[in-house]
């Protein structure tokens, strides 16, 4: 996957190579607060994002920005701002069609015996992902129904939250939407399309760490989609993160992660069930 590196290495930048010391510090403090692991591959992405960001606010190495962001009150916004340069944000609409499909036929299906469906898109990104489960919910519980939904959707990245809760896309972003799609839930003019209100109305964006999930107050979900997150965490780490996810299932409920991103994994309340290429488990029933 391409890294985000937003300029090329240039030797008016702060900083140079990374030594191992400096290196194993900044690994460490992004697993520990983040969960990502940042391998020996991703130390120079690593390295080129820190030096940029030194650059912007004039810190000459990295180790007075390592106190910068770890010590000082300050620490905490400037940590905001680099979580975003570090986490990859890639994203689009329907991304995994597979992953759609089952969350088609898994409110087709319980329609006929649900009253109101809630939905959680865990590492939301800049929104594509949860404005695409708002879409289908919408189309297969439909505006008049008596079934009501919302979506949940959750992201470490204060800045890809904001662009998500704006709900402004530029048009070649959505080349791959359907037109029905397209006419019913945006409005589209020179080059930019938004979101409807009444999808916007239905998607609460949320500022979360998948490390505090066993802190957090949220309640039980129907669905919970969590695609192309889990990638950037350490083995155990995934199943921890996925028992975590299990517990905010709600009877029945539906818990789609990406293909191959937890292998063995069980659980005794959880069914796996299949799919062209999502890894989706059910919950029991009560
Ligand atoms: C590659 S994007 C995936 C977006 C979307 N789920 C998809 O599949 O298209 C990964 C997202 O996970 C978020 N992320 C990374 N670490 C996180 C953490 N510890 N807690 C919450 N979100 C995190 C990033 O900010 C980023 O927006």
């Amino acid at each position: 996957m391409a890294e985000p590196v937003t300029q090329k290495w240039s030797s008016q930048i702060p900083g140079g190579p990374l030594n191992e010391r400096e290196f194993r510090q900044w690994r460490e403090l992004l697993e520990h607060r983040v969960g990502i692991q940042i391998t020996e591959q991703r130390r120079r992405f690593l390295q080129t994002n820190l030096s940029l960001r030194m650059k912007e606010i004039g810190c000459g190495d990295y180790q007075s920005y390592y106190n910068l962001v770890v010590d000082s009150t300050s620490g905490l916004m400037e940590w905001d701002t680099l979580v975003d340069r570090l986490t990859v944000q890639e994203t689009r609409f329907f991304r995994d069609p597979a992953g759609f499909d089952l969350v088609r036929s898994y409110l087709r299906s319980r329609k006929p015996r649900s009253k109101a469906f809630n939905l959680w898109s865990v590492g939301c990104s800049t929104g594509e992902e949860p404005y695409s489960l708002a879409m289908v919910a919408d189309q297969e519980l439909g505006q008049s129904s008596p079934c009501r939904w919302s979506v949940t959707a959750s992201d470490i990245s204060q800045p890809a939250l904001s662009k998500a809760r704006a709900g402004k896309y530029p048009q070649r972003k959505l080349q791959t939407v359907e037109p029905d799609i397209l006419e019913t839930y945006f409005k589209c003019e020179e080059g930019w399309c938004q979101i409807s209100d009444y999808l916007k109305d239905r998607v609460c964006f949320i500022r979360m760490n998948v490390l505090d999930i066993d802190k957090s107050p949220l309640g039980d979900f129907d669905i919970i989609y969590c695609q192309n997150l889990l990638i950037y965490f350490r083995r155990w780490r995934r199943k921890e993160i996925t028992n975590h996810l299990a517990k905010h299932l709600a009877p029945g409920g539906l818990l789609i992660l990406g293909s191959g991103e937890l292998t063995d994994w069980h659980s005794t309340e959880l069914t796996r069930i299949s799919s062209e290429s999502s890894l989706a488990y059910m919950k029991q029933k009560a």
